[in-house]
């Protein structure tokens, strides 16, 4: 069977490299060009879903489903974000574009442990399983290489690590990769391209242009374009659950073109396996 949804996990070992930001820009544009995209927040501390404006609100979150992942609906559970209304009633559309998410609060950490069983790491696949209608899935992951990661990426078809351009950065994203092509060896044959996303750059500063031909050589062609840029206003429109697309201002939309063309980037290129 040909699957037409692609699922695609955005990880890293460090925390704060900007991985939840990738999501949510990327998450824009898919909204953008009315791609039906669901996001899964994975992370305990559940930033993406405060980004996308949204609360479970009644329904079961994914830390919860993913308990009952036998049982449960993830179609049932999902919340639409606060920024299809906001899309809808700003360009006043008749064809609703769609963005959902499957909400994450700190329950989902009862499986960010090293020691999960091959069948607790299929838990997520299982969900998706019973879910259609989304040509795009992104999976947020939480910063560590725990069962949460590892159930995501045996969910997925491709995998972005973000790295920052800086010394510990560059490593860990090295020991991520490595990491990944034990876990492809072991849980995951199918699993396609796992590519380098470079975040918070500032081309002005010597040891980011370093870090960054460090990182063109260590991981050749899987760094992605466009790279991403220190962007000032990011927190501001995070902190009010905004669309980078639905912010006003040049700033935001040179930012929204870079997730735009991030996006086909990763759309364009079948997820075919490679190595990183
Ligand atoms: N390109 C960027 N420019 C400026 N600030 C950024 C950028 N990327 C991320 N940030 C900020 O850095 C912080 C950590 O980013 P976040 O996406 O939450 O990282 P992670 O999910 O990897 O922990 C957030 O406050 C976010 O707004
Ligand atoms: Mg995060």
């Amino acid at each position: 069977m040909v699957r037409s949804v692609q699922v695609v996990s955005i990880s890293s070992l460090k925390g704060g490299v900007g991985k939840t930001s990738v999501t949510l820009g990327l998450a824009s544009a898919a909204l953008a060009a009315g791609i039906p995209t669901l996001v899964i927040d994975l992370d305990p501390h559940a930033d993406a879903s405060t980004g996308l404006g949204v609360r479970a609100d009644g329904k079961m979150t994914i830390g919860r489903m993913l308990k009952a992942s036998r049982k449960a609906s993830l179609s049932d559970n999902i919340v639409s974000s606060s920024w299809q209304a906001k899309a809808v009633s700003k360009r006043s559309l008749t064809r609703v574009p769609v963005l959902d998410v499957a909400v994450g609060d700190a329950y989902t950490g009862i499986y960010d442990r090293p020691d999960l069983r091959a069948r607790d790491l299929r838990r997520l696949t299982q969900l998706l399983g019973k879910t259609s209608g989304y040509s795009l899935v992104l999976i947020d992951c939480p910063p560590s290489l725990n069962g949460l990661t590892r159930m995501a990426w045996s969910a997925s078809d491709r995998i972005l690590l973000v790295a920052e351009p800086s010394l510990f950065s560059v490593a860990g994203t090295e020991r991520t990769q490595r990491a990944l092509e034990m876990f492809r060896k072991e849980y995951a044959p199918d699993l396609g391209r796992i590519d380098v996303v470079a975040n918070r750059v500032r081309k002005d500063s010597d040891e980011h242009r370093f870090r960054l031909t460090e990182m063109r050589s260590m991981f050749g062609a899987s760094v992605l374009s466009p790279e991403l840029p220190e962007f000032a206003d990011w927190q501001q429109i995070q902190g009010a659950a905004y669309s980078v697309h639905q912010w006003p201002g040049q700033p935001a939309q040179r930012t929204a073109g870079l997730f735009d063309e991030l996006l086909r980037n990763i759309t364009d290129t079948a997820a075919k396996p490679g190595r990183a």
